[in-house]
């Protein structure tokens, strides 16, 4: 730029403001007034506009508070919120997760095969936070996730006296993980290192909700007893829970006093809540995070799932293996192998009855299917059979939904059969298989109609892919319909093909 270029931009920025406040008015020089006094305001403007915008520019947190309580006292929509912000809001994606996985060096390797069986590598981002370095010897997994070593808590205050102090550790890795300052960060994850995500569900579920407010996202112990001892207020960790950003920023402020405040509470989680409680953020329940507060067997939980995505599960070296027969490991890749098919679909129920037959299949897609010889209600079929015990005292009831008992007249309990192959078809199309599980009770009961049931050995399902946008519908069951073959009621295999619902259809007895 030449000297007299910078004298002329220097002039037009001071000169109006010279002029303004002093016009000498001449009687030929109104055109010459009009012009100035028009560049002075865009002057002003483009000023205050420039120092607003470099403002913000430099203060990325910030703007999220800006955004925050600017929806608090005037609500906007969106779209309002999409212009200010400068950028267009990205649906999120994985990558706006960051997870904090509470490890141990003495257990990872023992815990890392549930976790490894979701985690991502250059996916999803996170870190096992652990108590201690692993040992030199040992050779961090490439296949886990990155770790890092928790900050000393032997200041904190721990004062339960059943409880570990672990749970200070675990409950600042919260705060630890905000203060890496990682970029695009809009959920902070948590989980234990036996939970198993589903990260795909977790995405699709999180998205649902604006990352610019405050939200504390997770659910509860399913029996009772762990919720009246613990809160029902509470997030379990072990099921995971998701604290969107403006929330961690308020969080990790108050923390470390939270955590000395709420010293006598047992779990991390507990004293994560009592700490939001003093903010005053409520949980927001999705029923998808399971903690899997139960002993025995799974099998009525992951047959009746709600109509939402499955989002977690934990504990699962405490209950059976979630395929029988199998090794506990094991059986849960075989879940995720559905899973990696048509993630919303896993563990789905649909159920359907062939008036032809008067027969009822009940399917928990990716997982099992149920034949019955007969119309039960859907009422029925949509309530979990009980197949296990509460958490804590191995009791029959009360969890936080219904169950039914288990049958033990062989002439009620359907005939069952588990997942044993799946395959993507074109057109977002899958086909799974489930093949018929001999129980070994050798109870089989004697009416016909049960006879020729337990003639059926497979059964095949076909089903759309169910793509997230699905779930940001209200939520309705899909429906099925049992195809008959053409070789009538001899055949061995049912096949069945999942669908949407037609208008006024609904399960109901003729
Ligand atoms: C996720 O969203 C970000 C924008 O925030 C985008 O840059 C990135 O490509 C997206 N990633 C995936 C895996 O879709
Ligand atoms: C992850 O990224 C690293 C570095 O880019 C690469 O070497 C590695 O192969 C990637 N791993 C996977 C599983 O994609
Ligand atoms: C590493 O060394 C420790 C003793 O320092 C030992 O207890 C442990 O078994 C070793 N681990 C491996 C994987 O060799
Ligand atoms: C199905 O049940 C209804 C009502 O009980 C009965 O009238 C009908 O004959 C049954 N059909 C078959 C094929 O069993
Ligand atoms: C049904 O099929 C079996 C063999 O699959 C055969 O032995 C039997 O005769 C068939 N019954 C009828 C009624 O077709």
């Amino acid at each position: 730029m030449s000297s007299s270029s910078i004298e002329s931009f220097r002039d037009l920025l001071i000169k109006p403001w010279k002029t303004i406040p002093f016009p000498t008015i001449k009687s030929n020089d109104h055109f010459s007034l009009f012009l100035k006094v028009g560049l002075a305001i865009s002057t002003i403007f483009l000023i205050s506009h420039f120092f607003y915008l470099s403002q913000n520019y430099h203060q990325p947190h910030t703007h999220f508070y800006q955004i925050a309580s600017k929806q608090m006292f005037q609500p906007r929509t969106p779209k309002t919120l999409i212009i200010e912000s400068g950028e267009a809001e990205e649906p999120t994606n994985i990558s706006h997760i960051l997870f904090g996985i509470g490890g141990s060096s003495a257990t990872w390797q023992a815990r890392r095969h549930y976790n490894e069986l979701w985690w991502r590598q250059n996916t999803t981002k996170g870190f096992v936070w652990l108590d201690t370095k692993p040992s030199k010897n040992e050779t961090w997994p490439e296949t886990s996730p990155p770790y890092k070593v928790s900050a000393d808590t032997s200041s904190f205050k721990y004062t339960c006296w059943y409880g570990s102090r672990s749970a200070i550790r675990i409950a600042r890795i919260l705060k630890e993980s905000f203060e890496l300052g990682l970029d695009n960060v809009r959920w902070f994850v948590m989980g234990d290192d036996d939970t198993v995500f589903f990260p795909d569900n977790l995405v699709t579920v999180l998205s649902k909700y604006d990352h610019n407010q405050m939200y504390y996202i997770g659910g509860n112990s399913e029996s009772v007893e762990q919720d009246v001892v613990h809160f029902y207020t509470m997030a379990y960790g072990g099921g995971g829970f998701a604290i969107s950003y403006p929330l961690a920023a308020e969080l990790v402020k108050i923390l470390d006093g939270c955590i000395n405040r709420y010293s006598e509470y047992y779990g991390s989680d507990q004293k994560i809540q009592s700490c939001i409680s003093e903010i005053g953020v409520q949980i927001t329940k999705e029923p998808g995070f399971h903690q899997v507060d139960i002993r025995g067997n799974p099998y009525g939980l992951l047959a009746s799932h709600p109509v939402a995505p499955l989002v977690s599960l934990h504990h699962l070296d405490y209950v059976d293996p979630i395929f029988p027969n199998m090794e506990r490991v094991e059986s849960v890749k075989k879940l995720v192998t559905a899973y990696k098919s048509d993630p919303g679909r896993t563990i789905q129920q649909s159920f359907c009855y062939d008036h032809t037959k008067n027969w009822s299949i009940s399917i928990s897609w990716g997982y099992s299917v149920e034949l019955y010889p007969y119309l039960p209600t859907a009422k029925y079929l949509e309530m979990v059979s009980q197949t296990f015990k509460t958490w804590r005292t191995w009791s029959d009831a009360p969890f936080t939904f219904n169950t039914r008992p288990v049958s033990q007249d062989s002439c009620v309990k359907p005939v069952v059969y588990f997942m044993d192959r799946i395959e993507g078809l074109d057109r977002g199309l899958t086909r799974s298989g489930y093949k018929r599980y001999d129980d070994g009770s050798g109870k089989e009961c004697d009416k016909v109609d049960y006879k020729v049931a337990h003639g059926i050995h497979y059964v095949h399902v076909s089903a759309p892919m169910l793509l997230p946008h699905y779930w940001k519908q209200a939520p309705r069951r899909q429906c099925c319909e049992i195809i008959n073959n053409v070789d009538g009621l001899n055949s061995t295999v049912i096949n069945v093909k999942i669908r949407g619902c037609h208008r006024f259809e609904s399960v109901t007895p003729r």
